[in-house]
């Protein structure tokens, strides 16, 4: 059911139930954080490999404690500079921390959501929420209720709808190497950002070929079930492709010499924020298009854009 009453949320959670909950990133798949079941039924529902840790969700940073053993000075100043938004830090857990939500590594991600439903649900009810994006391993994630809704479809007995999520890509995530921040994953915030309060941040994302640093963080991700080509230059490979019928994400502007084509344009105004907003719901909306490719056209590799290209080159197959 999609609903806006947290009150149906929270009995669904204490029933260790599985709910679906809107974030200002991408929607999460949650569960009560100390219940096994709870935590159980993410990994089955995603159908989600058990190595892929989860992240826990919590309130405030004064719930911290309860949740990591040592914080460095510099992961504090970074969660009163970001939180609550879309920064997740990889921190020692406590003893209490479950093994399902850990992949039993002895770090947990950890996060404050910034949305207005979800912030208020967490106040309501004294357990963290342990919550993946809500989509099934490997597809593309959501940013609408109708999204999670057309994946799981009654599955979920409750989809808290919070609308559009603001962001629309999947929280930075920093982890710490002897106190010193290491980025683990590009995210809603760019790392110009990060860097204004922690300084220079090293960079711990395997390149293609090499074996994951974050565990989750696999080469192939977030994935249409469309053979997708990213590229600088879409007409030639529209002609490398010629007789296919081709679904286009397109940065600012379409293509005039192909109006025959589905094209999906992430923003007219060339705008990174726009396009990271659009991005997940215009892959969803080609990929419902049934095209026989999608070719993606690499945003500028500034700020947001990395996040975006680094999204598309998951989602892409190698040339
Ligand atoms: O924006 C977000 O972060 C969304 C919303 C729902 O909060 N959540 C999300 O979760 O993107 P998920 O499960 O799709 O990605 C979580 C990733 C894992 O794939 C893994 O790379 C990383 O977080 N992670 C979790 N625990 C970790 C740990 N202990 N060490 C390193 N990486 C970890
Ligand atoms: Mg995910």
């Amino acid at each position: 059911m999609i609903t806006t009453d947290i009150a149906k949320a929270i009995e669904a959670l204490r029933r260790d139930k599985v709910i679906a909950i809107p974030t200002e990133t991408v929607y999460g798949l949650a569960g009560n954080a100390f219940s096994e079941k709870a935590l159980k039924k993410i990994y089955e529902l995603k159908n989600r490999p058990r190595f892929n840790p989860l992240i826990v969700h919590v309130k405030d940073a004064g719930m911290l404690p309860a949740i990591v053993q040592e914080i460095p000075p510099v992961a504090e100043k970074l969660a009163a500079a970001f939180w609550p938004g879309p920064l997740t830090l990889v921190l020692k857990k406590q003893p209490t921390v479950s093994d399902i939500i850990t992949a039993s590594l002895d770090t947990v991600a950890v996060r404050v959501p910034n949305h207005p439903l979800t912030l208020a649900l967490l106040d309501r009810i004294d357990f963290p929420l342990a919550a993946p994006s809500a989509n099934p391993f490997g597809a593309v994630s959501p940013t609408s209720a109708q999204h999670v809704y057309q994946y799981f479809d009654d599955l979920i007995e409750v989809i808290l709808d919070g609308g559009e999520c603001q962001r629309g890509v999947e929280s930075t995530i920093i982890g710490f190497e002897n106190g010193e921040p290491v980025l683990l994953r590009h995210g809603a915030i760019m790392i110009e950002e990060i860097e204004k309060v922690a300084g220079k941040i090293k960079t711990a994302i395997h390149q293609h070929g090499s074996s994951p640093l974050a565990p989750g963080m696999l080469p192939r991700h977030y994935a249409p079930a469309i053979p997708t080509y990213l590229t600088d230059d879409v007409p030639s490979l529209l002609k490398q492709f010629e007789g296919k019928k081709a679904g286009l994400l397109l940065f600012s502007r379409r293509l005039p010499e192909a109006p025959h084509l589905i094209q999906e344009i992430l923003s007219p105004q060339g705008d990174l924020n726009e396009a990271a907003h659009n991005l997940y719901a215009a892959l969803l909306r080609l990929e419902q298009c049934h095209p026989d490719i999608i070719i993606a056209e690499r945003v500028p590799d500034t700020g947001l854009g990395r996040t975006i290209n680094d999204r598309l080159q998951r989602a892409a197959t190698v040339l």
